[in-house]
């Protein structure tokens, strides 16, 4: 199986911000916000498997800036590393100035997502190539945010996740 490039799983999605998708401030609802991150994630990943996928885990949404309503938004989503069968997709949220085309970033989400073959069971899925800085330093964090979300889950003992011990404790990975 090759690897892939996260420009090989980026997808673009703009799309106006409707009233009927606001809260009582007149900015986009951030469950509204979610589900858009979602979809744009969820082809992301199945650009980067080939296949099935679905959204295990959101592990980090900001909501730092409000979208209000009227905004034209753009989400861009990419694969940021690969394991096994699961894949973190970062979605990055981009506001645009209607009268100069200027994009401001707004929100950002990260998501994890795991590919499953056509019984459900979960599938290998091909190692990412990070090339810019930017891909090069969300991929390094990668591994300290899944072991932070499998702990949280359950699914790792806090003494296993070498990388989160590194960063809090000092300890050698
Ligand atoms: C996601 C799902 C397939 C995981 O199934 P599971 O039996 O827990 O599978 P495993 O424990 O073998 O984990 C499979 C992979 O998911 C990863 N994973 C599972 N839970 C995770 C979590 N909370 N955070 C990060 N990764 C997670 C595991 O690390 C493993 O990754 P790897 O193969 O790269 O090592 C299963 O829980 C599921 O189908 N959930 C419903 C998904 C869905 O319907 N989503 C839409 C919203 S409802």
């Amino acid at each position: 199986m090759d690897a892939k490039t996260p420009s090989q799983s980026r997808t673009i999605m703009t799309d106006i911000v409707l009233p009927g998708e606001t809260n009582i401030l007149k900015n986009l609802f951030g469950g509204e916000l979610l589900a858009r991150m979602d979809r744009a994630a969820s082809i992301a990943a199945g650009r980067h498997s080939g296949g099935i996928t679905v959204t295990a885990s959101v592990n980090q949404v900001a909501f730092s800036q409000a979208v209000p309503s009227g905004s034209v938004v753009t989400l861009e989503a990419a694969v940021s590393r690969a394991f096994g069968s699961s894949m973190e997709v970062f979605i990055d949220v981009w506001i645009e100035n209607r009268f100069d085309g200027k994009r401001t970033k707004a929100n950002e989400g990260i998501y994890t997502f795991v590919a499953l073959d056509e019984n459900g069971k979960t599938t290998k899925v091909p190692a990412l190539l990070p090339e810019t800085e930017l891909e090069k330093e969300r991929f390094e964090a990668a591994l300290r945010r899944r072991q932070l979300s499998l702990v949280l889950a359950g699914k790792m003992k806090p003494t296993e996740a070498t990388e989160l011990r590194a960063l809090f404790m000092g300890e050698a990975p």
